[in-house]
């Protein structure tokens, strides 16, 4: 499986998701390998210091002779690799303007190492620009984490526009995987009825694993752990692991 985990909306826990989801598939013992494709770097800030990072997924994309071979390293968690990013992935745009082929340079690049890793899981920027369309481009599943707020649902159609024009030609097998209520607060009314909101447009698309509001969630990255090692008995814990579980039920 390669799952973007997308959503143009800043801030609703696409990083948090990826970072912890991509944990827990390591944790279930699959060779699991986490692209940062976004040029704020959060996901390879969580596990790495940004800096060491040499080469990151713009050499990778520009450059067929570095490709993710040349970029992927180790990170701490066992059996979770990790393709990092940085800043000067926010140039990859201009980079590719007028080439052919530029929606399809992160599919091209993983294509050459996806025999290596059965789980894969792209962590997008806030944006519905090229590296996200790569990333839709490249993936078999969508995962679109949507937070527990008032604007929750804002945006949403423009990102399923989007999944409907990469499926007409690029991508004709990309599925939603499904919807992730993300920094859910159980007690309050107004959250209860936003999930219900939610639910009504989605349906059973919507993952019965809710992650609830946790500052163990916020505190992690800056430890470089996943949530499995920094707080193993807290909520987020549970949660992205039962999360992982439906995931593998849904591919
Ligand atoms: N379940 C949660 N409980 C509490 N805080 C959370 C939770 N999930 C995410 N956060 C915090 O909310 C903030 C935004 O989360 P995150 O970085 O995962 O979102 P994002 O969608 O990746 O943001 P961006 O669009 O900027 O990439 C972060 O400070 C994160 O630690
Ligand atoms: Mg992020």
């Amino acid at each position: 499986m390669i799952v973007a985990i997308a959503n143009q909306k800043g801030g609703v826990g696409k990083t948090t998701t990826a970072i912890n989801l991509a944990a827990a598939l390591a944790l279930r013992r699959q060779k699991t390998l986490l692209i940062d494709l976004d040029p704020q770097a959060n996901s390879t800030m969580s596990f790495l210091d940004i800096r060491k990072v040499e080469k990151n997924v713009f050499d990778a994309m520009v450059d067929d002779q570095v490709g993710l071979r040349g970029i992927v390293v180790p990170s701490p968690v066992e059996n979770l690799w990790l393709a990092p990013a940085r800043i000067a992935l926010a140039k990859l745009e201009a980079k590719l303007v007028g080439e052919l082929d530029a929606h399809f340079r992160l599919k091209d690049r993983i294509d050459a190492v996806r025999s290596e890793f059965p789980a894969i899981v792209i962590d997008c920027p806030p944006t519905l620009g090229l590296l996200t369309v790569n990333a839709l481009v490249a993936s078999t599943h969508l995962l679109v984490p949507i937070q527990s707020s008032y604007f929750a649902l804002e945006g949403t159609d423009d990102l399923l526009e989007t999944v409907e024009k990469v499926r007409t030609r690029a991508n004709p097998g990309l599925e939603i995987m499904g919807v992730l209520i993300t920094m859910h607060d159980k007690r309050t009314s107004l959250a209860r009825d936003i999930r219900a909101q939610i639910q009504k447009v989605f349906g059973p698309k919507v993952f019965k694993t809710v992650i609830t509001k946790s500052v163990r969630l916020e505190e992690s990255p800056a430890y470089k752990e996943s949530i499995f090692t920094f707080a193993p008995d807290s909520s987020g814990a549970a949660e992205y692991y039962s999360l992982s579980e439906e995931v593998m039920e849904r591919v």
